[in-house]
């Protein structure tokens, strides 16, 4: 079973100094040859991390739970093995002794670029290890002060200079896996749209966090993870939770690769707002984008189309970017977005007392099965509707199981013989051609 040594290893790290990090420590611990602009973003760095771990102390943040996870635990991990890994830090995924339950555990990467960057521009190993470290430390404070289901929940931490320089600082969180942009787009626009959700909601909570509007600097796809099913933000080192300071409103751009936003300083110096805003347009232009739009329903896509345009040019804030998704979520769940014709349902005979078999069956895009055509719907009519419009559909089969909205995943099928007698499923088939009249 690989213990401390086999994560070292898989670290590809080699063991360099001996002097450990001294969490908050003096700088007068480092040795003297630290280059002086290493130093002062040091500095900096610790200024913000007092500062952080001050405020989070003065609102009686929730510490780590009890029962939280420490070095102990990380001696006897097992069964560990590389989760991701980014430019500062590396995470690995490991069973905790007993139950074998796997966590995530992060820690400075070595061989990633921001540490190679500041040896290159340095030389000094241990002070750009430390560099790292802080913004491992900021994530901690941050992960520990913030509560919300879209914020990856820490488990524990460790601080053991006997891990050797790269392993000091470990940090023990719930495991997730990667959001994969590419699998998402292929996935039914209910689930988009409820990845879409989770993050207004998650940016809804950091515009009005218990630290003040955070800004998420470094806002991709990569920097979140899902765990059980929902989305969570795991990369934290790199957040503001200060709006920019301003003389005039001359400081106040907000500046992306497409466009820009001008904002106004606002009477105590700060450009009010700018936090929240940059976390929206990030929003709009990674995850909104893509996944609103395509395939969702006819009558929702005007409304869709609203939100993609006021969050596109910056019109709404936060709390109306999530008033607009809870109207959107609320039509969906009601049936009230479907639109009012005639129904198809008539063309259907109800059968009672059927199973279904796991067989192949005809395809439509995107479907909750890749055997068939299954597709969430609000009630038998909309099945209907659907069935009617597909020209291999012969019969739909509403199954037991539901989405997160609540509706009804059913079965649309081509072939009788995929059903079998002696079941308690009811089939709905289309009547013969003939006895429809004209269609
Ligand atoms: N809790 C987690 N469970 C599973 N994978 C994770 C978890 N946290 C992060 N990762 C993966 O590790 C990668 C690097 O983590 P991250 O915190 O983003 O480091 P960096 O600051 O270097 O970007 C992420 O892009 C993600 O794929
Ligand atoms: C929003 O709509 C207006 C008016 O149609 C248009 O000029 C603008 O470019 C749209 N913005 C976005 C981000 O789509
Ligand atoms: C958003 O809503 C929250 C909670 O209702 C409120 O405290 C905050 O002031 C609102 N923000 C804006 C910009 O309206
Ligand atoms: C219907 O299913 C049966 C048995 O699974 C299969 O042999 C037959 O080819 C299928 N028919 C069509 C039209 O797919
Ligand atoms: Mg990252």
């Amino acid at each position: 079973m690989p213990g401390p040594e086999a994560l070292l290893a898989l670290l590809a790290a080699p063991v360099l100094l001996a002097l450990a990090l001294v969490i908050s420590g003096p700088w007068r611990l480092l040795d003297a040859r630290v280059p002086l602009s290493l130093m002062q973003e040091l500095e900096r760095r610790q200024t913000d991390l007092s500062r952080l771990a001050a405020a989070a102390r003065a609102r009686d943040a929730p510490a780590l739970p009890p029962g939280a996870l420490g070095c102990a635990e990380l001696h006897g991990v097992a069964g560990v093995s590389l989760a991701g890994s980014g430019i500062t830090k590396v995470v690995l995924r490991a069973a905790v002794s007993p139950g074998g339950e796997e966590i995530a555990l992060k820690a400075v990467h070595w061989a990633g670029s921001d540490v190679s960057r500041c040896l290159q521009r340095y030389r000094h190993q241990e002070g750009c290890y430390r560099l790292a470290s802080y913004k491992l430390l900021k994530e901690a404070v941050l992960l520990q002060s913030l509560d919300h289901p879209g914020v990856v929940k820490m488990r524990g931490q460790c601080y053991d200079r006997r891990l050797g320089l790269e392993m000091n600082v470990v940090t023990m969180l719930e495991l997730g896996t990667p959001l994969e942009m590419i699998r998402l787009l292929q996935t039914p626009w209910e689930e988009r749209f409820k990845i879409c959700l989770e993050l207004v909601e998650l940016l809804y909570y950091l515009a009005n966090s218990p630290l003040g509007s955070i800004a998420l600097l470094d806002f991709q796809p990569r920097q979140f993870v899902i765990v059980n099913g929902l989305l969570k933000v795991t990369d934290l080192d790199d957040v503001s939770t200060e709006e920019l300071p301003c003389k005039a409103d001359e400081d106040c751009a907000l500046e992306f690769p497409t466009k820009s936003f001008a904002f106004q300083c606002a009477a105590h110096g700060k450009c009010e707002g700018i936090n929240e805003k940059r976390n929206l347009f990030n929003a709009y232009r990674y995850f909104f984008m893509y996944l609103l739009p395509h395939t969702a329903p006819f009558t929702l896509q005007p409304i869709l189309a609203g939100i993609l345009n006021a969050t596109g040019d910056l019109r709404y804030g936060a709390n109306e970017t999530l008033r607009a998704f809870q109207k959107v979520l609320h039509l969906y769940k009601s049936g009230l977005y479907l639109q009012k014709k005639p129904s198809h349902l008539k063309e259907y005979i109800v059968l009672k007392g059927f199973r279904n078999k796991d067989t192949e069956d005809y395809k439509c895009w995107p479907s909750y099965s890749h055997l068939g055509c299954m597709i969430s719907v609000h009630n038998a009519e909309e099945a209907a509707d659907i069935c009617s419009s597909h020209p291999q559909c012969h019969h739909f089969i509403i199954t037991p199981r539901s989405t997160w909205t609540g509706r009804l995943l059913t079965l649309f099928q081509s072939n009788l013989t995929d059903l079998i007698p002696g079941g308690n499923m009811v089939v709905y088939v289309k009547r013969p051609t003939a006895s429809r009249g004209f269609l």
